[in-house]
């Protein structure tokens, strides 16, 4: 299989890291998980503009357009025959001598670009996830889709650790997302969801949903909401790339609902699998 490494395809096996890659050393750089369906990106541009516009919250420039990074990924997913699966693209700020300043503009940042095949995650989707509660420690520039992912990673393992998919990540109280997805509590007919400011990742599939939800007159609101909240919730739901919209059927060990994917986040599920077919 072909990769990208700063506008080149070249075989995954040549791809190597440069010990100096700022990425490497610091997580100084910014990432995007896309989907691939029937051989095209799914919200191909959002990602891409959400990419650049990370990167112009960490003082990087990624030297790419939104237009060439489409049409170099399009030729990768041509190259490698992918038909179902997801694209991983990375920037760092590139390779120079260990220094916590940022390096002159000289420097150029590192792109690197991967296909990868996988199936749709239809089993979580059909019998939702068990997940745990973990307080968020995390850093305030949430919103930054940033390489730095330890935060993410240690309520994550937490998580598998527990037997459970994902952790439901609380600050001073309100839900804020999980390690790798966003999370909506339903109430009386109603989806509420963290809304988009720096103590979380504006998903795309979070935007999408609520996007469905303006479509179909599904009532909704993005306002903070408690742990009380969603102990009281009716449905919960996750939406992210990798997950898309599965239910969250047990917290800590609690049932949501009567255990069950319930009937919104089920509606919820079919409209979101009309956008992508
Ligand atoms: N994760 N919140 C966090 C912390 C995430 O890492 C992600 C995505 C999301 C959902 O965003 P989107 O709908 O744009 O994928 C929310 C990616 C897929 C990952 O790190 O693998």
């Amino acid at each position: 299989t072909y990769v990208i490494v700063n506008g080149e395809f070249i075989h995954r096996s040549e791809a190597k890291v440069d010990i100096e890659d700022r990425g490497y050393q610091f997580g100084d750089g910014v990432y995007e998980v896309i989907r691939v369906y029937n051989g095209k990106m799914f919200t191909g541009t959002e990602h891409l503009e959400r990419l650049i516009d990370s990167g112009k919250k960490i003082g990087m420039e990624i030297p790419y357009t939104v237009l060439e990074l489409t049409k170099q990924l399009k030729h990768l997913i041509d190259k490698n025959g992918l038909n179902l699966g997801t694209l991983y693209l990375q920037v760092t700020r590139g390779i120079a001598p260990r220094n916590h300043a940022f390096p002159s503009r000289d420097v150029l940042p590192t792109f690197v670009a991967y296909s990868k095949e996988v199936e749709r995650p239809v089993g979580n989707m059909k019998s939702g996830v068990k997940t745990i509660l973990n307080e968020d420690i995390r850093w305030l520039l949430c919103d930054i889709k940033s390489l730095n992912l330890l935060g993410n990673l240690m309520a994550k393992q937490k998580a598998v650790e527990a037997g459970c998919f994902e952790a439901i990540q609380h600050r001073d109280g309100v839900v804020t997302e999980g390690s790798l997805s966003n999370i909506s509590i339903i109430k009386n007919g109603k989806v509420i969801t963290h809304p988009a400011d720096n103590l979380i990742l504006n998903g795309i599939t979070r935007q999408k949903v609520l996007e469905i939800c303006r479509q179909n007159g599904i009532p909704f609101s993005e306002t903070q909401f408690t742990l009380g909240d969603l102990k009281d919730a009716d449905e919960v739901f996750l939406s992210g790339t990798t997950v898309e919209v599965t239910p969250i059927v047990e917290i800590e060990g609690e049932k949501v609902g009567d255990g069950n994917a319930g009937p919104i986040t089920k509606n919820l599920q079919e409209l979101f699998i009309k956008e992508i077919e």
